[in-house]
Formats: C-alpha cells, structure tokens, sequence
C-alpha cells in the first residue's frame, strides 16, 4: 500500500488526480492540502473539497488550505486555461457555499496537518513513510520541509508535476508550477529525499484524444460512443472538464487533440511506477499511454458505484 498526502491546486487536471488518488487500489489518501496556482488560495481549498464530495471520499479525508502566495515573487494565476474559478465549465460539483463543501475544511495550516499525517502514520504502522503528490506550484512542501526537517525521513518520497526539459508551457522553456515559485522549487529539489519529476516531456503525451473522452463519457473501453449522453452524472461532469480544458488548450496552445492530463500522472507514477520505466522505450509510449488511460477509466468506473453523481444520466 502507497499512503499518500496530495498538496494540490485545482485545477481540471488537478480534480483529476484527487479522483485517481482516492479510487486506486494500492494508494491510501491521508489528506489533500491546498496551494495558490491556477486560481486563488481561496477557490483552490474550495475546489477540492468539491471534488472530494463528488468523488466520494471518506469523511475523515479533510481539505486543509496552504500558502496564499509564493515565497518571494507575486502570485501569478491561470484563468486562461482554467476559468476564472479554477474548475471553469465543470457542471455537478457542489456549489462552493453548500455544508458538504465547508465541513470539509478543516482550518488546520497545511503544513501542521501534513507533519500530523507523516508522524501518526509513522507511529501506527511501524515506521512506514508517507510519499508526499505535489500537482501544484511547491510553496507548502518547501515550507515543510523548511518547517520539519525532523520528519524528512518520514517521507518515502516527493513526486510532483512540474518543470520541462527544453519544453514549457508558459516560456520557451517554463512550466507553470515551477515558474509561480521557482525559490520554492529549489528548496525543495535541495531537501534530501527522494524525488521524482514528471515534466511537461512526460505529460504531453498523456493526451485525452476524442476517442478517449468518448470511453469516458460511455464507460466502454472497447467502443466509440455513439451520443454524447454520459451514462451517469459523474461522467457528464468529467465529461464537460475535459470539453473545457480541451477548448482552452486548443485556444491557447494549439493543441489540437485534446488535453494534457498532467496532473493525474504523479498519482499513476506512484501507483503504476512501471508503466514510467517503459516510457523511456521510445516505441512503448503508445502502450503505456493506453495502459495510463485503462488505469485512469477503471479508476472512473470504480468511482462511479459510489459517487453521490452516479444516477444516470437523461440530459
Ligand atoms: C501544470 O499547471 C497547471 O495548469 C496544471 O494544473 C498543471 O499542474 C501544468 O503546467
Ligand atoms: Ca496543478
């Protein structure tokens, strides 16, 4: 078993990976803190904890808000790609004001509840370490390990998206996460643990091509949807965040088959981390895409019988 805390900013493809976070078999979700990024601090606590009702997590996986800025530089956002919220055009989640929403906050700074999660998970199960997901800008994990650096050897692990090898996305050569707080992302790369990386070299291939949304949208790996009609109301949603990050990665990159789903691989990593020795083969990234997109459906379908959004879907 995996035991993961996931420091997160949604973000569409952000949601995607609480999704993959809390429905994977091998992973064991402790908690979700919250980081300024593509939208304020404020919408991205709120975000998730949107995305943890829809999602069906257990109650006692709370939401707990981090830094509202970077460390030194202002804060930069993505309304472009994003939507003014973060969740741009995604229908069905809770709206940020309802009690599902709220009860899910728990007020605790991001970085005590993640020292809390590391030190208990330690203590109960007899020294295990906790791999610690970044999908966002790296203000809150270069603060904690700034903050507790007793516990660094309670970390099996940091993976987080970010950063390009010859390639960004907001520069020649930056990605987002990195460039909202690149002082952070150095105090980070410096702690001594473990890390992985998963680059935009890397994500640019996880790409949800039609034929791809059409199985999420009917929940068939075998046949192209014949509608466009989800089959239940968490496939709608899904559906309508990937038709909404598709429309702003064409208008603003170009990209003409569909979106990059970033985020979702640093959970794939740590749940399937063979499926990323492959892709090094130049001729299996096809299959390993394929297999990262069966992992991510059977994910979705095991969400499906027990999100509050599994009735079906009649308009
Ligand atoms: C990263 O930036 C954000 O737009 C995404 O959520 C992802 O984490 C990609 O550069
Ligand atoms: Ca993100």
């Amino acid at each position: 078993m995996n035991y993961i805390w996931l420091d997160c900013d949604p973000g569409h493809d952000d949601a995607t990976a609480i999704l993959l976070a809390i429905h994977c078999s091998n992973i064991r979700l402790l908690g979700v803190s919250t980081v300024h990024g593509n939208t304020t601090a404020e919408n991205t606590k709120i975000n998730a904890s949107r995305c943890l009702h829809a999602f069906a997590a257990p109650a006692d996986i709370k939401v707990y808000g981090g830094a509202i800025k970077p460390l030194l530089r202002p804060t930069r956002h993505d309304p472009e790609i994003h939507g003014p919220d973060g969740l741009g055009g995604v229908e069905g989640l809770p709206s940020a004001d309802s009690s599902l929403v709220r009860t899910r906050i728990d007020h605790r700074p991001a970085i005590e509840a993640i020292a809390g999660a590391l030190r208990r998970t330690w203590n109960d199960s007899a020294g295990v370490k906790v791999t610690i997901v970044a999908s966002g800008p790296l203000t809150n994990i270069a603060l904690f390990v700034s903050v507790y650096p007793d516990l660094l050897d309670a970390i099996e692990r940091i993976v987080f998206m970010g950063g390009g090898i010859g390639v960004g996305n907001r520069s020649a050569v930056a990605e987002f996460n990195i460039l909202c707080d690149p002082e952070a992302a150095q105090i980070v790369l410096n702690a001594p643990v473990p890390k992985t990386m998963i680059p935009l070299n890397v994500t640019h291939k996880a790409i949800v091509t039609n034929s791809l949304h059409n199985k999420l949208i009917n929940n068939s790996l075998t046949h192209e949807a014949q509608s466009e009609l989800a089959s239940s109301q968490l496939r709608h949603t899904l559906s309508t965040l990937i038709s909404f990050f598709k429309e702003s990665y064409k208008s603003t990159f170009g990209f003409l088959d569909g979106p990059p789903l970033h985020d979702a691989l640093t959970i794939a990593y740590v749940a399937r981390p063979e499926l990323f020795t492959r892709l090094r083969g130049i001729h299996t990234t096809g299959e390993t895409i394929a297999a990262f997109f069966d992992f991510f459906l059977d994910c979705v379908a095991k969400c499906d019988r027990v999100s509050p959004l599994n009735q079906k879907c009649t308009s």
